[in-house]
Order: structure tokens, then C-alpha cells, then sequence
């Protein structure tokens, strides 16, 4: 049996990125900080731009007190003005340098973060197993890759920036009023505390809905994404007034939570706060002036540092909503790139040559844990270089038989093995290079017809490119476009019909010369010269090596070494074509129910003869 016995990384990946550095995924503040923490310079710059932006907007009123002062005295003292006014005027010179250090930082860190993010998540997703794809929505993934990601870059800028920034001008006043008077400390302190404790619960409040309002968009964006997926179904079945109802349905709900995200920030109690110190610190100021324990200027310069408070209030309204989505976003990338993906890479495993030897024993398979089986107790052996025909009705799990062979999916039971090590304990990529499967809806990349075709080698010459062509029977094909194999798939109109594209599937096929070729042929009747190049190109492409053939097609069946007759995923019969027709019911209800009159081969309606004859 398979042992279980292998390094265990906490999410195994099926392939490993090339690691630019390693990241903290234990926590969504640590792996921020773990980002964050590769730009040290350019957060000591966000720090020392805002405390001197601080301290310089505070140097405004106490200068304005000054020269009140100046001016209150009998006489004037006039030439204290000068100093003062170009004393402010520097400061405020100075202040706007130290503001551009700190937003140029703040936005550098901001953008490399995005990228560097972006580039962790997409490296993550690829290494993730086929039954995490099956099970996560594609506009879901695509949402959490753009916008989320979008989201923690305006955490930092200018979310992140402004309440570092504003934080400094909370205590300036506190600091300075002292100077002032011991007792004019009270006003800011108390708006202080207020403020803390009201933005401490206005946080707690809102930090539930900014996850909702992210949330709520991936799921609207996922519902777009398989509306748009699936148009011609929507389009064929005329659900398209349905389908617009849905989707306005999650856009409403959408909606709502942004709406409740913006009740929450209309109740923001500092707003009123500020209001109230401004008020009473005057009030304080003036009774202190009254007794004659202040002068006219300190008076002045108290009710302008007051003032200061105002920026952390506007701003705290719309940044810490921003760092609270940027914080909710980063966990939903976390979520996704830490979320258990059951095959892994086994790295040390077994890496050679591979002859071709392919051999299920006792296989079962359930797509889900503890689901219905859709494969049971198969048992059969492959030779190198021979040809297989699964065959079997719809559903018969017969794809999924084949899926198991490079570990798209793993057995719930039993063992596949290849020349004769089990399949988990090959190294990945050597198991998956060297099969090749082309399966039943091929996929082509909106790329040119050449790259296609070289997709599994991509340093292939032109003249190999050309040469996979031809022994797949698409060259004609693919000349007959006017830019021939610099054609752009998808642009233009340009699209290829089923047995075009399996051509081209069988072209890149013979390109990476695979040992086991595994081709999902459940495509249904093409015309007879099509079908005629197919089988052409199948037939060389099975050649010299293992070839698992799932098909309806009668010549391809009889020429196999070995038929595997699949129903309900059990084998129901298993031999040569010849063996079949005597021993199988099953097989000979397929050959009638395929239009063949068993056995004769006369009269097949679906093709023409095996065009090459076995050797
Ligand atoms: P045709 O391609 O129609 O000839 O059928 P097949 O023999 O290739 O059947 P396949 O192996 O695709 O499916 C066998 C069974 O598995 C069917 O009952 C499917 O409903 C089920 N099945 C296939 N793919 C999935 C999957 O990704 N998830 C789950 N849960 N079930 C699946
Ligand atoms: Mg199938």
C-alpha cells in the first residue's frame, strides 16, 4: 500500500514556484508584515514624513500665538512679525517636502505590494490540485487576483499612510498645549480617549461588513463569470431575462452591504467630538485668559492646535474603513492560498524513464470523500506500447478512469502504478511530462497556432512545430489560414472546429513524444474525410508507445490490443476484440447499439475501415 509518510508542507502544492522570498501565511496581519517588511527604508521614510509633517503643521499656531502676542503688547512690537511669518513659511516649505517623501513612499510600498501579492496568489494557484479548481469559482479566484489585491494596495496608500499620518497630529497638541498651561491638556486628552475608544468600536462594527461587502463581490463576480462562460447555453435556452435577474439579485445584495458599510461610517461618533473640543478647549482658553493665566496669544495658538485634530477625524472616516478592507481582502487571499489541496509534488519521489507500463489494481474512486463511487475494484494491466480502447457508455467513468493514470486525481482505494511504481510516489513533473493527455473538450490558449502546438515545449523550432503538424494531420488546416501558423487563436473570429483542435491536441502530443498517451476521443460522428485524417494521425500517434484510447469509433476498438468494456464504472468485460464478441453480452449490445452487424465489419456507418492496417 500507498504509505502516507512524506514531508509535510501545511498547504502541499503541486508544483513549487521559484521562491523570490519566503512569506509568514500563519495570520493576515503577519503575512502583510511579512510583505511589508522586505521595504524597511521605505517605511522609515513613511514614519519620519509623518511625524515631521506633525510637528510642522503644529509649528502653524503656535508661530500665529507669537505673533499675537507681539501684537498685544503696548506698543506693538512690530518687527517680531517678520521672524514669525517667515519662520511658518519655512516650516510649511520643509513640511511639504517631508509630505512628498512620505506619499512617495507610502505609494511605492503600496504598488509593489500589489505586485508582489499578485504574483505569490497566481503562483499558488497553479500548484493547486484539479479538485480545488473543480470546487472554487473561477470569477470568485478571479475577484480575489484583482480586486482584492487591489484593496490591500490602497490599505497602504492611501488608507495605511493617512492614519500613521494623522496618528502624529493626535498627540501634538496634547504635547504642545502643555507649554501653555498645565490644565489646557484636558480638552485634548478627554477628545483623545473619545476618539480611541469611539474608533475602537466604530473598527469592531465595521470590520464584519467590510469581509461581507468582499465577499458579496466575488460572489457577484463569479456568477458573471459562468453567465459569460456558459452564454451559449444561456443564449440556446433563451434563460437570458433569468439569468439578468440573478445577477441583479447579487449586485442588490452587493449594494446593501456597501450601504450598510456606509450607515456605519455616518454613525462615526469622533466627527461630533471634534465639534465639542473645539467648543470647550475655547471655552477653557478664555477662563484661563480671564484669570490672567494666559496671555492673548497662547489663547490664539491653543484654539489653532485644536484645529489639528480635524485631519485624523475626516481622514480616520474613509482610512481606517480602507485599512479594514484591505485587511478583510487579505484574508480572503490567505484563505485561498493556505486552503488544503490534497496532491502534492513529492519532490524526492521516483523520477525516470518511462517505459509505459500501466497497471490498475483494485482501484477505487469517489469524486467527493465518502461520496457514491464512481469507479470500483478495476484491475488491469497495460504492457509497454500497446494500445488500450476504454469503452463504455456515458457515464461510465471512463474519463475519470484515465484521470487517475497522471494524478489529475488520486485513487480513494487501491493503486494505479506505472512501470511499476504507484503513480504517488512518482516525482509529479516526472510522471505528468512524459504522459500526455488529450481530453475531450480540447483547450487552446488565445494564442498563436505555433505556441499552441508547442505549448508542452516551448523552445521547439519551427521545423519541429511544422513537422508534429503534418504527422497530425493539421498542416493543411492550419496553411489554409492566411497567416497559416502565426494565426491567433480566439482573434478574429478565429475558431476550430472539434477535430481541428484534436489535430492540433495530437500535434503538440507527438512534439513532447510522451511514453503513454491517454486521448479522451468521445467525439461524436464527423465527416468521413475528417475522419480519415483523425484516424491517421491516432494511429501515429499510437505508435511506439502506450496509447489508452477512449472512443465509440468501431475501427479504432478493433484495432486495439486490449478492450476494457466500462459500465457503471465496473469492468464488464475485458480482452481483444475477437475474445469479446464470444464471451461479452455487453460488447455485442455496444457493437449493435454503434449500427455494426457484429463481427463482419461490413456495413459500419460511423467511418471508414482502419485506414492502416495493425501491424
Ligand atoms: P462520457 O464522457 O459522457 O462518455 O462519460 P465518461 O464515461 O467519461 O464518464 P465520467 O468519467 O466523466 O463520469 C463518471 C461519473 O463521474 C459520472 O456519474 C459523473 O457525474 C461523475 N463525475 C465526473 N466528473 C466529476 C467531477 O468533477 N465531480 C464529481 N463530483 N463528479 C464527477
Ligand atoms: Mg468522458
Amino acid at each position: 500500500m500507498h504509505n502516507g509518510k512524506r514531508s509535510h508542507t501545511p498547504t502541499p502544492t503541486e508544483f513549487t514556484p521559484p521562491i523570490r522570498y519566503a512569506t509568514n501565511r500563519s495570520g493576515p496581519v503577519r503575512w502583510l508584515l511579512s510583505h511589508v517588511g522586505r521595504y524597511p527604508l521605505l517605511l522609515l521614510f513613511i514614519f519620519v514624513g509623518a511625524l515631521g509633517n506633525a510637528a510642522l503643521a503644529a509649528a502653524v499656531p503656535v508661530f500665529l500665538g507669537r505673533a499675537f502676542d507681539a501684537m498685544a503688547t503696548s506698543p506693538p512690537r512690530t518687527e517680531l512679525l517678520l521672524p514669525a511669518a517667515l519662520a511658518i513659511l519655512g516650516a510649511q516649505v520643509a513640511r511639504s517636502g517631508l509630505q512628498f517623501l512620505r506619499n512617495f513612499s507610502a505609494e511605492l510600498v503600496g504598488q509593489r505590494l500589489e505586485r508582489d501579492i499578485r504574483d505569490e496568489l497566481y503562483a499558488s494557484l497553479l500548484g493547486k490540485s484539479m479538485a480545488f479548481h473543480n470546487a472554487q469559482p473561477v470569477g470568485d479566484t478571479m475577484a480575489r487576483a484583482t480586486n482584492d489585491v487591489r484593496e490591500i494596495n490602497l490599505m497602504f496608500s492611501p488608507g495605511l499612510l493617512l492614519v500613521v499620518g494623522s496618528a502624529a497630529f493626535l498627540f501634538m497638541p496634547i504635547i504642545v498645549a502643555y507649554r501653555y498651561h498645565p490644565s489646557l491638556v484636558t480638552v485634548p486628552v478627554a477628545f483623545l480617549v473619545s476618539y480611541v475608544v469611539a474608533l475602537w468600536r466604530y473598527l469592531r462594527e465595521l470590520d464584519p461588513i467590510a469581509a461581507q461587502v468582499r465577499e458579496r463581490f466575488g460572489q457577484m463576480n463569479a456568477r458573471l463569470a459562468e453567465a459569460i462562460d456558459g452564454i451559449e447555453v444561456v443564449k440556446g435556452t433563451a434563460r437570458e431575462e433569468a439569468e439578468v435577474d440573478r445577477f441583479a439579485g447579487l449586485a442588490r445584495r452587493f449594494r446593501d452591504a456597501f450601504v450598510q458599510k456606509g450607515d456605519v461610517e455616518a454613525r462615526f461618533l469622533p466627527l461630533l467630538f471634534l465639534g465639542l473640543a473645539q467648543g470647550a478647549g475655547f471655552l477653557h482658553a478664555l477662563l484661563l485668559f480671564r484669570a490672567g493665566q494666559v496671555a492673548l496669544g497662547d489663547v490664539v495658538a491653543y484654539v489653532g492646535l485644536i484645529q489639528l485634530f480635524g485631519f485624523p477625524t475626516f481622514v480616520s472616516l474613509s482610512a481606517y474603513s480602507q485599512v479594514a478592507s484591505g485587511l478583510a481582502a487579505a484574508r480572503r487571499i490567505l484563505e485561498l492560498m493556505n486552503r488544503e489541496s490534497h496532491v502534492d509534488q513529492n519532490e524526492a519521489g521516483h523520477a525516470a524513464p518511462m517505459r509505459g507500463e500501466i497497471e490498475f489494481r483494485n482501484v477505487s474512486f469517489a469524486y467527493e470523500e465518502g461520496g457514491e463511487p464512481v469507479l470500483t475494484h478495476i484491475s488491469f494491466k497495460v504492457h509497454p506500447g500497446q494500445t488500450v480502447a476504454i469503452v463504455g457508455q456515458t457515464g461510465a467513468g471512463k474519463t475519470t478512469l484515465v484521470k487517475l493514470v497522471n494524478r489529475t486525481y488520486d485513487v480513494t482505494a487501491g493503486q494505479v502504478l506505472v512501470d511499476g511504481v504507484d503513480v504517488r510516489d512518482w516525482n509529479l513533473a516526472a510522471l505528468r511530462e512524459q504522459i500526455s493527455i488529450i481530453e475531450q473538450d480540447i483547450f487552446l490558449f488565445s494564442r498563436t497556432i505555433a505556441e499552441n502546438i508547442a505549448f508542452g515545449k516551448p523552445d521547439a523550432t519551427m521545423d519541429e512545430i511544422v513537422a508534429a503538424a503534418k504527422a497530425a494531420q493539421a498542416h493543411e488546416f492550419i496553411m489554409a489560414f492566411p497567416e497559416g501558423y502565426q494565426t491567433v487563436i480566439g482573434e478574429r473570429g478565429v475558431t476550430l472546429s472539434g477535430g481541428q483542435r484534436q489535430r492540433l491536441a495530437l500535434a503538440r502530443a507527438f512534439l513532447t513524444d510522451p511514453a503513454i498517451l491517454i486521448l479522451d476521443d468521445s467525439t461524436s460522428a464527423i465527416d468521413s474525410a475528417t475522419e480519415d485524417k483523425i484516424q491517421r494521425a491516432i494511429y501515429a500517434a499510437a505508435r511506439g508507445r502506450t496509447t489508452l484510447l477512449i472512443t465509440h469509433r468501431l475501427s479504432q476498438i478493433r484495432w486495439a490490443d486490449l478492450i476494457v468494456v466500462l459500465r457503471k464504472g465496473r469492468i464488464a468485460a475485458i480482452g481483444t476484440h475477437e475474445e469479446l464478441l464470444r464471451t461479452s453480452e455487453t460488447y455485442r449490445r455496444i457493437f449493435v447499439t454503434l449500427g455494426t452487424p457484429a463481427g463482419t465489419g461490413s456495413g459500419e456507418q460511423r467511418g471508414p475501415e482502419p485506414c492502416v492496417p495493425r501491424a
